[in-house]
């Protein structure tokens, strides 16, 4: 069958289950885990599930299904959702609740096996690459009173067409490609998300103008390597359909700029091996593309980059990031790193430190290395002890603290756009939006201004958030 097809097939199952819930005011959780990739996929869920007929909720008391959407990247992901599925077992007995279980560890067999024998009480187990069928999954279920597993190990297809629910009405996910083909060897991602695959441009560009025509205003556009979209096809001779002249990364970005009502567009997560110069001249040329690019380093030692199949040096990173700030005015770069990967010696660590004194990033997500099952990395024999690692985590952490201080710094009394999301979670008599650099602008205004751009000088800074005034 197709996709289209299967799709199709689905629709079916979900019509057949409205009719059963007929109308009963059944209720969901949803807890998801991991990045934006997943929180775009449980998005998706969420449509299959309001058009079956159950509305979301917080209480998982009054819940009639629970779902997961889980992560395997790290070990502290996987331990969330074991405590979590200890506290339902009491729930499964007292009322019978419905239990399912996706994302990236189900692809993983330790886990799946460890679920069915410790936690048989778990109703469905399905994968990443069958996340479309969960209509279906749950249809069997229901009615067959069963257990189901289904779970694929598959490179991976795409699914177009799905329903999806939001989470904002503001800022959207817009998943360009999926998988990766790199294998840095600490990673699982590639283990459990297949091989590389992009989305047609006309896909794409349909979905963004949609949303445009919705009120969207801010696109992020997803993938594990975005800046290879459309690589592989184009290795492969897989055929696609140029549209709007989109063929790669650059022209894509080049494409979604010109769409009328989106007014910021960024990316998350491009590859610095492959970040080619059609791709800096399109980020300095397109007004809408924000200034601010995550660019993973992970380490700063050319030689525990090569143990991590990064495929660059330090010194081509910081070529890379002086070409950019060369070519795009006003870049900031934001990171990711991992301290105490296998083998990191205290000097090569000393590497990581010395690349973010010099980049000094907007923002570093830091990581302390986590051994995954099935990776290169975790075969290695010269494992950091935990106390080491900590160590270096929290040498890492002082120093990106002091240059998040010192950065905000220069914050206060410059102008920014600040797209404004909403009441500020903390105090609802202050409004929260970001800037282009996405920091987070608490300040005070009336609440017509939600969903706006609204000019702002910066007044205060405080570690994780600045305070503005609107610019009369
Ligand atoms: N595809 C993206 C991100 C993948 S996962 C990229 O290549 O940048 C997000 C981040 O988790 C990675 O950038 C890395 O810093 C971190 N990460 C991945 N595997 C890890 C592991 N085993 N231990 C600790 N951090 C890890
Ligand atoms: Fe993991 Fe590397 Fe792929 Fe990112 S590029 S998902 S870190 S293997
Ligand atoms: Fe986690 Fe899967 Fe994303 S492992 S980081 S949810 S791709």
């Amino acid at each position: 069958m197709n996709t289209e097809n299967e799709v199709k097939l689905q629709e079916q199952y979900i019509k057949k289950i409205k009719e059963i819930n007929n109308n009963k005011n059944l209720k969901y959780t949803i807890l998801t885990m991991g990045c934006q990739l997943n929180e775009n996929e449980s998005e998706k869920l969420c449509g299959m599930m309001e058009k079956m007929g159950y509305s979301k909720t917080e209480n998982q008391n009054e819940a009639d299904v629970a779902l997961f959407n889980t992560c395997c990247v790290r070990e502290n992901a996987e331990d969330k959702l074991f405590g979590e599925l200890g506290e339902l077992k009491r729930l499964k007995e007292q009322n019978g609740i419905i239990i399912a279980i996706g994302g990236c560890m189900m692809q993983e067999k330790h886990i799946t096996d460890k679920i069915k024998t410790s936690y048989p009480f778990v109703d469905i187990l399905f994968g990443t690459h069958t996340l479309h069928k969960f209509p279906e999954d749950l249809y069997k279920s229901l009615q067959e009173k069963r257990k189901i597993e289904d779970i694929l190990d598959i490179d991976g297809k795409i699914y177009e067409g799905l329903p999806i629910k939001r989470n904002s009405k503001i800022k959207a996910a817009v998943t360009i490609m999926n998988g990766c083909n790199n294998f840095c060897s600490y990673c699982i991602v590639p283990y459990v998300r297949g091989r590389e695959r992009s989305r047609n441009p006309r896909d794409i560009i349909n979905e963004v103008r949609e949303l445009a025509k919705q009120g969207y205003k801010e696109i992020t556009l997803l993938g594990q390597n975005v800046n290879s979209y459309l690589r592989v096809e184009k290795e492969k001779g897989i055929e696609f359909e140029e549209y709007e002249g989109v063929n790669s990364f650059a022209t894509l970005l080049r494409a979604i700029n010109k769409i009328d009502g989106i007014e910021r567009i960024r990316f998350v997560s491009p590859h610095p091996k492959d970040f080619t110069d059609d791709v800096i001249k399109a980020i300095a040329e397109c007004k809408k593309v924000c200034k601010l690019v995550h660019l993973p380093l992970q380490s700063g030692n050319s030689k525990v980059l090569k143990e991590m199949n990064r495929k660059y040096t330090k010194e081509q990173y910081l070529a890379l990031v002086d070409k950019m700030k060369n070519t795009i005015p006003n870049l900031t770069l934001s990171t990711d790193i991992i301290v105490g990967f296998p083998g990191e010696t205290d000097e090569e660590f000393e590497d990581t430190l010395d690349v973010v004194k010099q980049v000094k990033f907007e923002q570093v997500y830091m990581f302390i290395y986590s051994r995954r099952v099935g990776t290169p990395g975790d075969k290695m024999d010269n494992q950091i002890p935990e106390e080491i690692k900590h160590k270096r985590f929290n040498k890492l952490k002082k120093l990106v603290e002091s240059q998040i201080e010192e950065n905000n710094q220069k914050y206060v009394g410059t102008l920014q756009k600040v797209l404004v999301e909403g009441q500020s979670k903390n105090n609802p008599n202050m409004l929260s939006g970001r800037t282009d650099s996405n920091k987070v602008v608490i300040f005070e205004g009336s609440l017509d201004l939600i969903e706006k751009i609204v000019d702002m000088e910066i007044v205060s800074e405080h570690m994780w958030y600045l305070k503005g005034k609107i610019k009369e």
